[in-house]
């Protein structure tokens, strides 16, 4: 093994990996084609047809195109009811607007804590945060690895509470065989830029309840209702729909994702592989249940405890030398500042004080123990997802023979 790239070696990887989202040939034919015989907006073929071909893929009756996660978040928990008020379970390791969306919609985000090893919310723990104001539980598949559906829809059904899964990570992920989205009452999607599906921005609703769809039709299209006149609006809702330009570029991708899929799985099993061998690196788990994982994030754990209390940030910066870029990601949402609410915009938060909260596994993943590798370290073949391996394998090793260098390197 050469002396590692931080004290001056040769690195495991001096090119690039491969980019995403890619552009093709097909997405500029299927734009031109929108731009030249297609209405543009609201009412186009394509967003039709990229509707039903989006829900047949997800497993689902219906799907509702939307400007995008975000906004598919706050449709979907209007059309489940949540009033001023309502509570809905969310876990506090995701994206911002898995909470957000709950304080956009009025209700309020009451955080549980995940199960460490999968990184996603922990079932066990979710009876205790529920009362008689919960809604809905939002369970997310975090970096695409399916959450345990079996224990969030049972837990749901037996205190008659909806659950929405925040999908937006999980294309094509499977439980038990099934794609995720419509197991429970509905589940979003989101095709921002970096996500495995791309439209630069996007969102979607899936659902086999047809009238929760038709809620989230008129939710995410100015209150309208499916029959109704055009200027006639039943609920309060927005202009969130889906241009036919983004309806174009995802069409063609629901032909590759499988494709993409097996080569994230392939090339992550390998990874997983080598790191499994690594004693204080732990790749995120999979339920057994968990048929397919979108792999959209590729996470794994830290324990520095394993190489002599070398802190994480210098092991990022060990690999980072080696041309291969690894972060911490995520913080504990709870501690964002727009959690500091204001009374008088949003009286119905009186008595929630998110300062107070801590939940143990949240943080010990964020603080101490998560790696993000960026997806498309999984996009590429062999030789580059060995690379990959070979860098978690070098710069371990390393600290593992050689610590005090580690030790006294000042970031
Ligand atoms: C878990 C999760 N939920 C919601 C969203 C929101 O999606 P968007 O960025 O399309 O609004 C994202 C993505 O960014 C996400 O990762």
């Amino acid at each position: 093994m050469n002396t590692i790239a931080l004290f001056g070696g040769t690195p495991v990887r001096t090119k690039s990996f491969p980019a995403w989202p890619k552009p093709s040939q097909k997405f500029s034919d299927a734009l031109m084609n929108t731009l030249h015989n297609d209405l543009w907006g609201v009412g186009s073929n394509i967003n039709k047809e990229f509707n039903e071909a989006f829900a047949s893929f997800q497993d689902a009756k219906y799907s509702i195109s939307t400007s995008s996660g975000t906004s598919a978040l706050w449709v979907a928990l209007k059309a489940a009811g949540v009033n001023a008020g309502d509570e809905v379970i969310v876990p506090a390791y995701t994206f911002i607007a898995t909470a957000s969306s709950v304080l956009m919609a009025n209700g309020v985000p009451v955080f549980v804590d995940i199960d460490i090893e999968t990184g996603n919310m922990n079932p066990a723990l979710i009876e205790d945060a529920i009362t008689d104001k919960t809604k809905v539980i939002m369970p997310v598949h975090i970096a695409g690895n399916p959450a345990d559906m079996d224990a969030i829809l049972a837990i749901g059904k037996k205190h008659g509470i909806h659950v929405i899964e925040d999908a937006a990570q999980a294309h094509g992920a499977e439980w038990g065989g099934i794609k995720v989205g419509a197991l429970g009452l509905g589940g979003i999607f989101s095709f921002q830029t970096s996500k495995n599906m791309s439209a630069g921005e996007g969102g979607a609703i899936v659902t086999n309840d047809d009238g929760f769809a038709e809620r989230c039709f008129s939710y995410h299209n100015c209150g309208r209702v499916t029959g109704g006149e055009w200027y006639e609006h039943s609920h309060l809702g927005g202009n969130f729909r889906l241009s036919a330009f983004q309806a174009s570029m995802l069409l063609p991708q629901l032909d590759t994702l499988p494709d993409t899929i097996s080569l994230r799985n392939n090339n992550r099993a390998k990874l997983d592989n080598v790191l499994n061998d690594i004693d204080g690196i732990t790749p995120q788990k999979m339920l057994e249940k968990a048929t397919n994982s979108a792999n959209h994030l590729i996470l794994s754990r830290y324990d520095k405890s394993a190489f002599h209390g070398i802190p994480r940030d210098t092991f990022f910066k060990a690999m980072q030398a080696e041309g291969v870029y690894t972060y911490q990601g995520y913080a504990p949402l709870y501690r964002e500042r727009l959690f500091i609410t204001n009374n008088e915009e949003y009286p119905w938060l009186k008595g929630y004080n998110y300062s107070e909260l801590t939940l143990p596994e949240t943080e010990r993943l964020a603080d101490e123990e998560s790696i993000w590798l960026r997806q498309n370290h999984l996009l590429g073949n062999d030789e580059d997802i060995m690379d990959v391996a070979n860098a978690f394998t070098k710069v371990t090793e390393a600290m593992r023979k050689n610590p005090d260098p580690f030790l006294t390197y000042n970031i």
